[in-house]
C-alpha cells in the first residue's frame, strides 16, 4: 500500500522527556511522547506536513472548532513485540472510520499517506515510547479540528490534523459497574452517534457524572426513541454473552462501528461461537441476568480493550454478573487479542502493520 509518499519536515526534540515517565505506573492519557504530527488543510489541500516536538499549538480565540465543535478524533494503539518490533493494530480501519467521521462533520478527508504514512514516521521517531509491560501499549490520538478564525456557523475552510501518542496501561483497573440509562441519551438515529466527534463525548459527561454519584462507573446507553434497546456503554461498544451466544447491538447511525468490537466478533466467529448483531432489548439482558443465563457482559473499545462488567443496574436493582474465570469469554478474547497484537501469537487475521 502506498502509505509514505508525502514528505514530512521532521524537527527532533533536543530534550527527550522519556526519563521522566514511570513506565511501571502508567496512568491512562497523562504522559505524552516526544513528538507530534501536524498537517494543515488550506486552499483545498493538505500541506505543511510536519513532525515536531510535542508542545502547545497557538490558536486564535475565534478558532471555529472551539465554538461549534467541528472536531473529530480516533483512538488507536501500537504494541511492542518480544523482538522489539512496533506493531500498529488495524490502522487502515481507523483511517477509514476517521474519514467517514470527517464526511459526516463536513470536513476534508485525510489521505492515507498522511494518516497511516505519517503515523509510521512518527512512531519510528518515538519507538522507545511504546511500552512493553503486560496490558501496556502506546495509545495514538489522531484528531482534526476546524481552524478558521471566524464565528459564523459554517464548515471551516482550514483544518489542523494532529497525531500525538501516549504510553498507557489499563483504562479500567477493575470490572465495571454500569447502570442502564433511561433518561438521557448518547445519540439519536440520524444524528452523529456513528461519527467519532467531540460533541458525543462532551454530551455524555453529565449523565455519567450523575451515575458516578450513585456509585456506578459508567452507563449503558439506550435508544433515543423508547429507551428500550441497548446502544453503547460509556465510550465503548457493548457485548453480552447469553446462553453461550455473543450478542451485540448492530451498528447504526447512532452506534460507533468499533474496531475492537469487530475484532472481537471476528475472533468469536473463528471460535465457532454463534454471534448475533441485532437490536438487543434491555428486557432480554435483564431477563437473562435474572435467570442466570447472562454469562458475561462487557464494553469493547480501543482505550478500554475488553472491560467486563461486574454489575448491571436497572430500575434501581443491581444485577451481579458471574465472577470471571480464565474460561470466561471476555477473559479469553482479551488474552487472544493481547497476544496477537504484541506479536506473541500468529497474526491469523493480518491485522498488524509493522512500523
Ligand atoms: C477509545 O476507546 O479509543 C476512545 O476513543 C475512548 C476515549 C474517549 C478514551
Amino acid at each position: 500500500m502506498a502509505t509514505e509518499t508525502t514528505t514530512f519536515e521532521i524537527r527532533k526534540t533536543q530534550h527527550s522527556r522519556i526519563a521522566e515517565v514511570d513506565f511501571s505506573n502508567l496512568v491512562f492519557g497523562r504522559s505524552f511522547s516526544d513528538h507530534m504530527l501536524v498537517s494543515i488543510y488550506k486552499d483545498g489541500q493538505w500541506g505543511q506536513n510536519q513532525i515536531i516536538p510535542y508542545g502547545n499549538l497557538s490558536l486564535s480565540p475565534a478558532t471555529a472548532a472551539l465554538h461549534y465543535g467541528q472536531t473529530i478524533f480516533e483512538g488507536m494503539k501500537a504494541y511492542k513485540s518480544p523482538d522489539g518490533e512496533v506493531l500498529l493494530f488495524r490502522p487502515f480501519d481507523n483511517w477509514k472510520r476517521f474519514n467517514l467521521s470527517a464526511q459526516r462533520m463536513c470536513m476534508p478527508a485525510v489521505p492515507e499517506e498522511i494518516f497511516v504514512g505519517g503515523l509510521q514516521e512518527l512512531l519510528r521517531l518515538d519507538s522507545d515510547w511504546v511500552p512493553e509491560g503486560a496490558g501496556q501499549s502506546l495509545y495514538i490520538r489522531p484528531y482534526m479540528f476546524a481552524a478558521d478564525e471566524y464565528i459564523g456557523v459554517k464548515a471551516s475552510d482550514t483544518y489542523y490534523f494532529v497525531i500525538f501518542t501516549c504510553p498507557v496501561g489499563n483504562y479500567y483497573s477493575k470490572p465495571v459497574k454500569v447502570k442502564v440509562e433511561k433518561e438521557y441519551i448518547r445519540a439519536a438515529e440520524g444524528g452523529v452517534g456513528a461519527a467519532k466527534c467531540g460533541g458525543n463525548y462532551g454530551g455524555s459527561l453529565y449523565p455519567a457524572r450523575l451515575a458516578q454519584q450513585q456509585g456506578y462507573d459508567q452507563l449503558i446507553w439506550t435508544d433515543a426513541k423508547e429507551h428500550l434497546y441497548v446502544e453503547e456503554s460509556g465510550t465503548m461498544n457493548v457485548m453480552f454473552v447469553i446462553d453461550g451466544r455473543l450478542i451485540t447491538p448492530a451498528v447504526s447511525s447512532s452506534i460507533l462501528d468499533g474496531v475492537t468490537r469487530k475484532s472481537i466478533i471476528a475472533v468469536g466467529e473463528y471460535w465457532n461461537i454463534p454471534v448475533e448483531q441485532r437490536r438487543v432489548s434491555v428486557d432480554e439482558v435483564i431477563e437473562a441476568a435474572k435467570e442466570g443465563r447472562l454469562d458475561a457482559a462487557f464494553g469493547a473499545g480501543t482505550a478500554a480493550v475488553v472491560s467486563p462488567f461486574s454489575h448491571i443496574a436497572y430500575e434501581d436493582v443491581d444485577y451481579a454478573l458471574p465472577e470471571l474465570t480464565e474460561n470466561s469469554f471476555p477473559v479469553r478474547v482479551k488474552d487472544f487479542l493481547e497476544k496477537l497484537r504484541t506479536g506473541r501469537s500468529e497474526d491469523i487475521f493480518g491485522w498488524n502493520l509493522k512500523v
